[in-house]
């Protein structure tokens, strides 16, 4: 058994293509051509330069001395922080700009939860001259601030979204809408692996660049390309599926997923998925959904803007049901705490959406020479003034 997509875009149970009618030749397009135009010899020539000369790829795997000494074991740190824009998401933005272009679209639209996905979708349209509308939830706008600013000097155009809990869901409602409404020129750049077959795997495949730099670093520091864990948080999941890559059908290599707990599992503001979720249908994509018994979806919460969606890709809720991945849930303190100490022992402030996998080595123990691969996914500058207020600094 695989724990990749199919050809019908399915991870076991979850998965698949829901969609209004109006949506279906967008995606109908994007689906017939995507493999095709991603096995193109010069599709990759370009796709690979950009990574390399705009992005700054490969990014170092850095073993984390003083962090590992006081848990006890080894962690390197995947550090796509120092990607240019300061996050995984650019990885995808640059596949998907290729993407549109080939596929003749001079309009993009992009959701955007902590900005860093529409900081990316913003930077990689002004690389190409092609317009870009990005849509935020409005409670994230406040929050995120420093990427709204970036946004809009970047030329983009930033669209509040006023509805529901005005987070990262409903920014990605108003996309979706944007897009019905302009069928022909407009490509939507997903920010992650959500939504209607195929964006659960393009994305996927755009961001395995991780796990394939993974395996050559590893390789080269320790003679093996195998870590015993890799570890990422999951909003979407996209970082975490471009770590978890080529190593999903290995048995060998133990894949952690660290969600976001909030306030407490229990609490009613959290964002735990697997803990919490049910099948449901949300984005066009079958798969694990915080709802209510009616299926109403739940409003989600978490401290970072990143990770408070109600559902997950359907990659993420195939390795929970299956069992192949563990799935823990991490506080907003717990993660908080985390940052904090990433900065102290090693000198860098992590994006909050990633302290949450940095926290969990305070319950989860792990065998002395473990080696165990943390997939930093972003930079801390964007919370600096939510760790600030938060720890009184
Ligand atoms: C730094 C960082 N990490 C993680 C995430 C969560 O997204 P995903 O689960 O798709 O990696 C985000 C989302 O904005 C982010 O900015």
């Amino acid at each position: 058994m695989s724990y990749q997509a199919n050809e019908k875009g399915y991870y076991g149970d979850f998965g698949g293509a829901f969609i209004p009618e109006m949506l279906y030749p967008n995606v109908e397009e994007l689906r017939s051509q995507y493999l095709d135009i991603m096995k193109e010899e010069s599709f990759q020539k370009e796709f690979k330069a950009l990574l390399r000369d705009y992005v700054g790829r490969p990014t170092p795997l850095y073993y984390a001395e003083r962090f590992s000494k006081k848990y006890g074991t080894k962690i390197y740190l995947k550090r796509e922080d120092l990607c240019h824009t300061g996050a995984h998401k650019v990885n995808n933005t640059v596949g998907q700009i290729l993407m549109a272009k080939r596929l003749g679209k001079d309009r993009i639209i992009a959701e955007t939860g902590a900005g860093q996905h529409g900081v990316a979708t913003a930077t990689v349209c002004a690389l190409m001259g092609i317009e870009c509308i990005v849509y935020m939830g409005e409670i994230d706008i406040e929050r995120q601030a420093p990427n709204v600013a970036r946004m809009k000097m970047l030329g983009a155009t930033v669209v509040p979204a006023k509805s529901g809990s005005r987070t990262l869901k409903d920014a990605t409602n108003e996309a979706i809408r944007d897009w019905i409404n302009n069928p022909l020129d407009t490509h939507y750049i997903i920010g992650s692996v959500v939504g209607p077959h195929p964006y659960p795997d393009m994305v996927a495949r755009f961001q395995a660049i991780i796990s394939e730099e993974i395996k050559i670093q590893l390789k080269e520091k320790e003679n093996r390309e195998n870590p015993d864990y890799v570890v990422a948080c999951v909003g979407g999941g996209s970082n975490a599926a471009g770590a978890y890559f080529h190593y999903l059908d290995n048995p060998d290599v133990g894949i952690i997923a660290v969600e976001a707990a909030g306030k407490g599992i229990q609490s009613g503001e959290s964002a735990a998925t697997s803990a919490l979720g049910k099948e449901g249908i949300i984005h066009g994509s079958k798969t694990l959904l915080m709802q209510t018994d009616d299926g109403q979806i739940t409003e989600p919460y978490s401290i970072s803007a990143g990770l408070d969606y109600p559902g997950v890709g359907p990659m993420h809720a195939n390795l929970f049901r299956s069992g192949r991945g563990e799935f823990i849930s991490i506080t907003d303190k717990a993660a908080m705490d985390a940052g904090l100490e990433l900065a102290k022992l090693e000198g860098i402030i992590p994006a909050i959406e990633t302290s949450h996998a940095l926290a969990i080595f305070e319950d989860r123990k792990f065998k002395k020479d473990d080696i165990v691969v943390i997939n930093l996914s972003g930079r801390g500058d964007k919370d600096l003034s939510t760790y600030i207020d938060y720890f009184g600094l």
